[in-house]
């Protein structure tokens, strides 16, 4: 197997179960252009051999480093604010990816910047990394004297960030994975296909969309079990109006990258002025007491890719979820009602007394699928927690037998008074 079809080998035809993944950071600068298609520049201009090389080189010295404000050598780029609010970003000689990173941000976000300052935009497909110096010098500079002339001006309007699409926000959590996480194939190796521990991603415009769908109020608490990387995390942390995201991974490996991931994502939104919602990326079991009280009292959306957990962990998760509050939300790829087979509904059992199911809308299509581990489209569905339903059904079913009976004890009345 060619080293690109083990990067990619669980998005293939036949693969409906989550396997090693590489997360989307990666992906995006490799071959499947697919998966960010949803991105504005998607699909068309990312050469992704090119980032490839890129993404692994250290920042050279031997580059014309240019903006570097501090004789120590180990701040190699910065990068001036161009929102209210910004702060400079700056990156260091040891820092993984950092290249890579600086392109996708002029490429993706600056490109309207670049137009207001009237400057050339380098060629991102052939671009060296000793290019990037003379660039960000010339670049800081226009930033700054821009600043002096129009004191009241913003160079990046953020008006639209948050409307439909949300690019920028993809794109930034998309480029705090990819500063958290130097080599991303280190996770195709940790996770074991098949298991609990299986890994795979949920596409963020598949989760955008279900974030919408479910209508997230400032009130809402919001928690991702099983977490992985944390980028469903940063991603509601930065779009949705949640009062508090949280996110817990039981294994080592993705739970120390989530960490990082939150760090890098929060450096990032800092230099756009950005503040998140606050968030938390822990790494934890569901069924250990702490996070299954979590779940039981304070989580009012329940987000849980479980489509490989196992019978016995269904089971401890259906028994936690049994104790929500009515109104909970529970958004899951392997219904709680199911029991042996994805199709086999369990009649009568506690989620179907007890909540109310529907399929999500999915954003899957032919060419370009919801989730990383598959390219068949991945069902998500919603339970909303209604612990009045039972007894509701039972009145309603009392009251129909009753108008039932009363009916056939008029007719029968009636029938009789005809014969008489
Ligand atoms: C399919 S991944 C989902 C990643 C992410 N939520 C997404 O949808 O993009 C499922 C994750 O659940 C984690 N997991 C499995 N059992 C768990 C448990 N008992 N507690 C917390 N996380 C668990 C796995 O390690 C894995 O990273």
């Amino acid at each position: 197997m060619s080293k690109v079809q083990q990067n990619f080998s669980v998005v293939s035809d036949d693969a409906d179960k989550p396997g090693p993944s590489q997360p989307a950071s990666v992906r995006s600068f490799r071959s499947t252009t697919k998966r960010n298609a949803s991105s504005e520049n998607a699909g068309q201009d990312v050469k992704p051999a090119k980032y490839a090389k890129m993404a692994n080189a250290a920042p050279s010295k031997r580059s014309n480093i240019a903006d570097v404000t501090n004789t120590d050598d180990s701040l190699v780029w910065s990068i001036e604010p161009v929102c209210e609010n910004g702060i400079r970003l700056d990156f260091f000689a040891k820092e993984p990816n950092a290249a890579s990173v600086i392109m996708a941000l002029f490429e993706k976000i600056y490109e309207p910047v670049l137009a207001t300052l009237r400057m050339k935009k380098l060629d991102w497909d052939n671009v060296e990394d000793h290019e990037i110096g003379p660039f960000l010098t010339i670049f800081n500079t226009k930033v700054r004297f821009f600043r002096r002339r129009n004191p009241n001006k913003v160079l990046l309007s953020k008006e639209n960030w948050r409307e439909e699409k949300s690019t920028q926000f993809r794109i930034i959590c998309d480029l705090a994975c990819r500063l958290a996480i130097p080599d991303q194939t280190v996770l195709n190796k940790h996770y074991r296909s098949f298991s609990n521990g299986t890994y795979g991603e949920t596409d963020y415009e598949q989760f955008q969309s279900i974030l919408n769908q479910l209508g997230v109020k400032e009130t809402d608490t919001f928690i991702d079990v099983g977490s992985g990387i944390g980028q469903l995390v940063t991603f509601a942390a930065a779009y949705s109006k949640c009062a508090y995201v949280s996110g817990i991974e039981l294994e080592q490996v993705p739970a120390d990258f989530a960490t990082k991931n939150g760090i890098q994502f929060k450096r990032l939104m800092n230099h756009f002025g950005e503040h998140p919602r606050p968030f938390k990326l822990e790494k934890g079991d569901f069924r250990e007491e702490k996070h299954s009280e979590f779940l039981k009292n304070k989580a009012k959306i329940i987000f849980c890719n479980n489509f490989a957990f196992k019978p016995e962990l269904m089971l401890k998760f259906r028994e936690i979820l049994e104790s929500c509050e009515s109104g909970t939300k529970i958004v899951v790829t392997k219904k709680l009602e199911t029991t042996r087979s994805e199709n086999r509904v369990a009649h009568d059992c506690f989620f179907t007394q007890m909540a109310n199911t529907s399929l999500l809308q999915s954003t899957g299509t032919k060419t370009k699928p919801n989730v990383s581990w598959t390219i068949k489209t991945i069902d998500y569905f919603l339970t909303v927690m209604d612990l009045e339903k039972h007894f509701r059904d039972a009145a309603q079913r009392a009251q129909r037998e009753k108008e039932t009976r009363l009916a056939r004890q008029t007719r029968t009345k009636r029938d009789r008074a005809a014969k008489n």
